[in-house]
């Protein structure tokens, strides 16, 4: 038994997906999560076209499972160094065996800080995020203590004003060119601290949707405001970039975007790698972008436990809702059976999920609903374990952070 390819379904084809990945769960316990290495394939395929020759950055936040993070890795050499979103993370993929680690996020506490060192003096290789001189002090501190010299990255920020909206984020303090050198002429001083990276995100590129069914004036605008912004955000990290290498740093790399945003940073000659993470499962955030479109390879199961009313299935679990701004797009979706919908009024539930259906499948008491999550990483916060799918069948059950016991943020 072999899946469809679901980039060119039809019902028809839909249905027998649904009854497929139904064959295969009949037995399991559920609620489970799944990732299908066929569609993972395509995606990292997919992935690798639209990065050209740039080497990619995975960003293990969006994976959350080791064995996954390597698999990916170990597909193509275009695949180099994870971006980790903790300290201990880091510390803990280092232990993993997994090496050239980029920190993305500030670590401001001294313990974590110190058990990075002691992987540093094993050789391995991590670099720290910094924007404030803050974040030096307290590298500086400890690498004196420990004897270790601190590769550390500069984060930019790339988002844009525009008369009433700020289209980006708030992260970084390093806004401008008096900021960025006020805070290299800081890492000059320092013995400890070495300036070896740059890392720029342009999360009004890399995160925003723009091809909303529904919402063509929304996509429109918000087309617009991308296309600005590419230019603005390409001349700054040109001018960061240059201007930093004029102080003598040698950077070693110049990261950038992030899946929505391939296209737009592989383009600037100075980015020297480009970060993906989501891309990779495709949540269903990741539908709705114009630059690509790509294969949904992870989802979760959840069982019908009661039928209150014809057409009406209710579920056990599924209230694994997203983060970030409170909308409805961060709610899962029912992906199958196809026209499988939720119930505006109760959503997605803490341990009860109503889902509306009126199609020709014929769904029972134990049978499957199949459920794509918003994001991407965070569906593995939910579950112990991935099953992992290949041409029809179960092959391995491979453990979550949460399933090894770890949970970073
Ligand atoms: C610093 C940074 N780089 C890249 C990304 C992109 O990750 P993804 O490809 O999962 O959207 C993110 C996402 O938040 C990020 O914070």
């Amino acid at each position: 038994m072999r899946l469809v390819d679901v980039k060119t379904f039809t019902m028809e084809e839909e249905n027998f997906t649904y009854r497929c990945y139904k064959a295969l769960f009949r037995n399991r316990k559920l609620p489970l999560a799944y990732v299908d290495l066929d569609l993972l394939d395509k995606n990292i395929d997919l992935i690798k076209k639209r990065s050209g020759k740039t080497p990619v950055r995975i960003a293990s936040k969006s994976i959350r499972c080791t064995h996954l993070v390597k698999y990916i890795l170990d597909s193509d050499p275009l695949f180099q160094g994870i971006m980790s979103f903790s300290g201990s993370e880091a510390v803990y993929l280092s232990k993993n065996r997994f090496d050239n680690i980029l920190i993305a996020y500030p670590v401001v506490n001294q313990q974590e800080i110190g058990q990075i060192c002691g992987e540093l003096k094993k050789g391995k290789y991590i670099n720290l995020m910094v924007d404030l001189p803050e974040h030096l002090d307290l590298l500086e501190d400890e690498g004196r203590k420990q004897g270790t010299p601190i590769p550390v990255s500069i984060d930019i920020d790339l988002s844009v004003d525009f008369p009433g909206l700020h289209f980006g984020v708030w992260r970084s303090a390093v806004r401008d060119m008096k900021s960025l050198k006020n805070l290299v002429n800081r890492i000059k001083q320092l013995k400890y601290v070495q300036l070896e990276g740059l890392m720029g995100y342009e999360a009004q590129i890399a995160g925003v949707t723009d091809h909303v069914p529904g919402q063509a004036g929304l996509n429109a605008v918000k087309h617009l405001l991308k296309k600005i912004s590419i230019k603005k955000i390409a001349a700054k990290r040109k001018q960061t970039v240059e201007w930093i290498r004029g102080q003598g740093f040698n950077l070693k790399f110049v990261n950038g975007g992030g899946t929505g945003s391939v296209e737009s940073t592989i383009a600037e000659p100075h980015v020297t790698e480009v970060t993906v993470g989501s891309g990779f499962y495709s949540p269903h955030l990741f539908d709705y972008y114009h630059n690509f479109s790509l294969y949904p390879a992870a989802g979760f199961a959840l069982a019908i436990n009661r039928i209150p009313k014809d057409g009406i299935f209710t579920c056990s679990g599924g209230g694994y809702i997203a983060s970030g701004s409170v909308e409805g797009i961060k709610a899962p979706v029912p992906w199958l059976p196809t026209g499988a919908r939720l119930d505006a009024n109760e959503g997605a539930g803490e341990v009860q999920t109503p889902v509306l259906y009126k199609g020709p499948e014929s769904l029972s008491i134990g049978d499957p609903v199949l459920f794509r999550h918003s994001k991407a990483g965070e569906l593995c916060e939910r579950f112990n374990s991935l099953l992992l799918v290949k041409n029809g069948k179960v092959i391995d059950e491979v453990p979550t952070y949460r399933g090894e016991g770890k949970c970073f943020l």
